[in-house]
This record gives structure tokens, sequence and C-alpha cells, in this order.
């Protein structure tokens, strides 16, 4: 299986093939509030304006005899420059997605061992992702762990506050 599927940098030219992998993972976890043709426009005109040379987004996709069968996202935020030697970049992995029956198969780790020494390569400081409970043990074995100083506000804060 290994020799059989490819990880590639992606390029603004597989915008419309990222859209529909992420339409097929995201109504996996919620159900839909746009209809498929509508969402899949939106999508690829988003990732064609986001996935080019100087953007902040990179993506890699994994391939198997050609067809796109999983993907990972990495957005890279700038720090302020500062004069104590720290790197001066965050980083952000999302939308990581390998198609049901491509699991288990080692893409995974190729598609993160990607983001991840893209991190590397971009001196990053910190990188952060939001992990569904079922994926934290996958992250953990790449070096994450839980934040020691991070804190999040989210648009819900009243209902938590309340909460
Ligand atoms: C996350 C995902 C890319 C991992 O690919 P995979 O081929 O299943 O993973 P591997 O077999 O290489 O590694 C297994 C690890 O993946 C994670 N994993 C397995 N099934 C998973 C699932 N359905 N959802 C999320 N993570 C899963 C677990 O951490 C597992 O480790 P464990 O066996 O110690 O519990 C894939 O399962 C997936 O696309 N899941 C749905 C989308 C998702 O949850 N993405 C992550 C969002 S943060």
């Amino acid at each position: 299986m290994a020799a059989s599927f490819v990880i590639r940098q992606a390029t603004s030219a597989d915008a419309e093939t990222l859209a529909r992998l992420r339409y097929e993972f995201r109504i996996m976890l919620d159900p839909p509030v746009e209809s498929v043709d509508a969402f899949i426009s939106r999508c690829t005109t988003w990732i064609t304006g986001h996935l080019g040379a100087g953007g902040s987004w990179c993506c890699w996709i994994a391939e198997h005899s050609g067809t796109a069968i999983g993907m990972i996202w990495l957005s890279l935020l700038e720090k302020i420059p500062n004069p104590v030697g720290e790197l001066e970049a965050y980083g952000y992995i999302t939308n990581f997605y390998v198609q049901t029956d491509h699991r288990g198969s080692g893409v995974s780790r190729r598609l993160l061992a990607a983001a991840i020494e893209e991190c590397d390569r971009r001196h990053v400081f910190s990188t952060i992702l939001w992990p569904t409970p079922t994926s934290r043990p996958l992250y953990a074995r790449h070096g994450f762990a839980a934040p020691r100083t991070i804190m999040e506000r989210r648009a819900d804060a009243k209902l938590h506050q309340l909460g």
C-alpha cells in the first residue's frame, strides 16, 4: 500500500478536489447547512485565493493511483519581531482528513510529518490544532501535548460564562 500513494504539496489547481474532500470530511461531523454545489463553488473560490505563492496557507494532498484520498492544511501566523531570539511564527494545523478506505495505511503519518517538517523549516515557535477526541493519540505520537500557556475565548463565550 505504502508504495502506491503519493504525498505532494497542493496548489490552487487542486482547489475543487480539495473542496470536495473538505465537504466529505465536514459533513461526517455535522449536518450541512448549504447545498453541496453552493459549498463546492464557495470553497473552491476560497482555496484558489488562499493556496497561492506568498499566502499563509499550505496544504499537502495524498493521492492513491492519481486520485486524491487525503489532505492536511497548515496556516502560518507571523509573530511581531523580538530581540530575544524567540522564533517568530506560529503554526495552525487543520483540515486533516484521510478517506475511510485508506486509513491505517500510513497515509496520515506521512501527511502529518509533511506539515510538521514545514513548521520546522519555517522556524515555527508553537503549532496548535483542535483535535477530535479520537485523533488525540495520533497527534500525541507526533509531539503535540495539552497546552501549558495558551488561553482561548470562543464565540459562545457568553454561554460558556453562564455554563
Ligand atoms: C485523523 C485521520 C487522518 C488519521 O488517519 P488514520 O489512517 O486513521 O490514522 P492511523 O491509522 O495512521 O493512526 C491511527 C490514529 O489515528 C487516530 N484515528 C483513528 N481513527 C480515527 C478517526 N476516525 N478519527 C480521528 N482520528 C482517528 C487515532 O489517534 C489513532 O491512534 P490509536 O490507534 O492509537 O487510537 C483519519 O482517521 C481521519 O481522517 N479521521 C476523520 C477526520 C478527523 O477526525 N481528522 C482529525 C481532525 S482533528
